[in-house]
C-alpha cells in the first residue's frame, strides 16, 4: 500500500462529489427554465377538410401581411411558429374562428411569448382564411 493517508483520501473523494453535484445542478437548472413553453398539449379533434383555396388565399393574405415580422413557418421568433400553432389546434372551424378572432384582437398568455398586435384593419373572413393557413400547415 502507498503511503497516501486517509485524511488526502477522504478530501479527494469529497471534491469528486463536489464536482458531481455542481455539474448535475447545472444540468438541472436548464431544464428547469425552458425559455418559451412551444405548444403545451395539443388539443385532441379530428381536422375538418377545408377547401383549398381558403388555405392558398389565407397563405397570400399572410404573406402581405406582417405576420412574418414575428413568426416563422417552422421555428419561433418573437411569436410562435406556424408549424407549432398547427399541430396545437386541430383544423376544425371553432378553432379557425377563435384564431380568427385573436389575429384581430391580438393578445397574449397563450403560449407565454409576449403580445401579439391586434390587426383591426384585417377582415374576420381574411382572418379566418389566414387561420385556415395557419392551420393546414403539415396537413392535408
Ligand atoms: C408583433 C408581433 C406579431 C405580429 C405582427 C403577429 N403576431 Fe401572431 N403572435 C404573436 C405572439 C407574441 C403570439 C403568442 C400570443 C400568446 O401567447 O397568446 C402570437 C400568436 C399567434 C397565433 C396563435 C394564437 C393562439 O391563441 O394560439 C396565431 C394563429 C397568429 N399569431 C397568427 C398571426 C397572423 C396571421 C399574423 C399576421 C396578420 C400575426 N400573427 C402577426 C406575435 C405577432
Amino acid at each position: 500500500m502507498p503511503p497516501i493517508s486517509q485524511p488526502f483520501l477522504f478530501l479527494i473523494f469529497c471534491a469528486l462529489m463536489l464536482a458531481g453535484c455542481g455539474e448535475w445542478r447545472e444540468g438541472n437548472k436548464e431544464q428547469v427554465k425552458p425559455p418559451v413553453k412551444d405548444y403545451i398539449r395539443a388539443i385532441p379533434g379530428e381536422d375538418e377538410e377545408v377547401p383549398l383555396e381558403a388555405i392558398h388565399r389565407g397563405e397570400v393574405l399572410v404573406a402581405y401581411a406582417n405576420c412574418y415580422e414575428c413568426h416563422k413557418r417552422d421555428s419561433r421568433s418573437k411569436g410562435p411558429s406556424f408549424a407549432d400553432v398547427a399541430k396545437r389546434y386541430p383544423r376544425r372551424q371553432v378553432y379557425i374562428d377563435l384564431l380568427a378572432r385573436k389575429i384581430i384582437s391580438g393578445g397574449t398568455g397563450s403560449w407565454g411569448y409576449p403580445v401579439m398586435i391586434p390587426h383591426p384593419d384585417v377582415a374576420f373572413e381574411d382572418a379566418q382564411a389566414m387561420a385556415t393557413y395557419v392551420l393546414s400547415i403539415d396537413k392535408r
